[in-house]
């Protein structure tokens, strides 16, 4: 900003901008149904605390932690004709496991101001943001469980009771936000974010934070048109940036849209190979067919100096409509990042639709065998879910196999925990929420990796819908 007078006009004319978009978001009509407010999304009112929990099969002792996972839930109706999935207030579901018992499931909004004034509470300590109630992941890193949302809302440390404790922007760091995907590097103990904030369309960040949850590094790469940037990945020498059309459209906030990001043609596909220490402005940028990944589900560097990341990648996202994403065709692929050549090779592993990869965690950023995904409905659903298959992909073996779980059930995306420390790849569990359509109840399921296509090792009954959402982990504890 060039001078004080300068960002008085450009902060005049957000707030105007602001203003318009505000009241359309509110009054704007229309005909179509939002699916994101009805059927199995249909938001739940009320926080509850279940402790009496039937169990079918036997939960490993082994498993003594928290599984939590988050999801869009909006603590007042919206404006159906203007709400998208993405933009709910977080709803936390929690199932606490100790010595082979369900000890409780319990779900919890993440607060925001206006959360905690509604039922009466005091506000939730930390600096204001831009999105006070994260919706989108739930992690563990610095010693503390996270809730994160991207595009520039603060995260928001919660308990392992489910409760929200601050937001942060980590000692003013990080004030432009965060990220929704940071991965935890298993052989250095550092957790990598690519981050981006919807009011700065030309800088995302690098940002790396250490074992004991301080920023280490937040270095500035230069962007065009404010890309939406989901996730991430790291291999032993990069991170992958993944700048990809699908960009802030200023139309779309004006029009009152609650997420304003678009599918824009005119934007250059990329992805970015930035040194892991290295300046923004070394980053390697490779050209790629024009597409949308939301989520990889590892990447690793071959002996000839490539990258490879699997992922699951969309033909286009945010053409169709402004409820959610696209319903269009998503397949799982290889891509081959070829930094001499600057450009990308993509193959299909499995041409079926699908989405939520999830590795074993311990072999991310290094070369691995395993991805598990969630299958997507096969011509498109309009609430995005609803295909009753887990995927297990074996990349040595070039094999997949199907975990069903039956007509009229919905999974979400699971997550492996090892067996033991020193488990083999694979060696451990698959865990989750599973909704039971006609019942009106959900199941978490675990599932024996190597048994991946067999009965559920335990199924834990929760009596009651759990809509569906986006991601979860596994936090261990005593
Ligand atoms: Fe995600």
């Amino acid at each position: 900003m060039s001078s004080p007078v300068e960002a008085a006009i450009r902060g005049a004319v957000t707030k105007g901008i602001m203003g318009v978009a505000h009241f359309n978001r509110a009054h704007r009509k229309s005909s179509k149904q939002n699916p994101y407010l009805t059927g199995i999304h249909t938001p739940l009112t009320a926080e509850q605390t279940i402790t009496d929990l039937k169990v079918t099969g036997t939960i490993p002792p082994a498993l003594n932690g928290l599984y939590l996972r988050n999801g869009p839930n909006p603590f007042e109706a919206p404006n159906p004709a203007t709400h998208h999935w993405f933009s709910g207030d977080g709803m936390l579901h929690g199932m606490r496991l100790q010595n082979g018992e369900a000890l409780w499931y319990r779900n919890r909004w993440v607060r925001s101001t206006a959360i905690n004034a509604a039922l009466g509470e005091p506000a939730t300590p930390g600096p204001k943001s831009s999105f006070e109630s994260p919706n989108t992941n739930v992690v563990a890193f610095g010693g503390k469980i996270w809730a994160l949302v991207e595009a520039g809302g603060l995260p928001v440390e919660v308990s392992d009771l489910l409760e929200t404790r601050t937001r942060s922007d980590f000692e003013g760091l990080l004030s432009k936000g965060f990220a929704a995907h940071p991965h935890l590097d298993p052989l250095t103990g550092e957790t990598h974010a690519i981050c981006y904030n919807a009011m700065e369309p030309a800088t995302i960040w690098h940002t790396v934070i250490t074992a004991d949850g301080a920023v280490r590094r937040h270095e500035p790469i230069s962007v065009q048109d404010g890309p939406s940037i989901h996730d991430c990945m790291i291999t032993k020498n990069y991170v992958i940036v993944m700048d990809l059309p699908v960009t802030f459209s200023m139309p779309a906030l004006i029009a009152g849209d609650s997420f304003p990001y678009r599918w824009n043609p005119k934007h250059a596909a990329r992805i970015g190979l930035l040194p892991r220490e290295g300046r923004g402005d070394e980053i390697i940028w490779c050209s790629v067919e024009p597409c949308y990944i939301f989520h990889p589900a590892n990447a690793f560097e071959t002996d000839d100096g490539k990258v490879v990341m699997d992922a699951c990648v969309h033909t286009d996202m945010f053409a169709d409509g402004h409820f959610g994403p696209n319903t269009s065709s998503t397949a799982f692929e290889s891509l081959e990042i070829d930094p001499v050549a600057r450009r990308v090779t993509r193959t299909v592993i499995d041409a079926s639709p699908q989405e939520f990869p999830r590795p074993d965690e311990r072999r991310l950023g290094q070369p691995y065998r395993y991805a598990y995904t969630l299958a997507l409905p096969a011509h498109g659903d309009p609430g995005f879910v609803g295909d009753p298959r887990l995927f297990k992909h074996d990349l040595g073996a070039r094999t997949r196999e199907v975990h069903d779980f039956g007509e009229g059930h919905m999974p979400g995306e699971f997550v492996f925990v090892p067996a033991h420390a020193t488990a083999e790849e694979d060696e451990g569990w698959l865990i989750g929420y599973v909704a039971d359509i006609a019942r009106g109840t959900t199941d978490f399921v675990i599932l024996d990796a190597r048994n991946f296509a067999g009965p559920p090792v335990a199924t834990i009954t929760i009596p009651g819908r759990i809509p569906p959402g986006f991601h979860g982990n596994w936090v261990a504890l005593p």
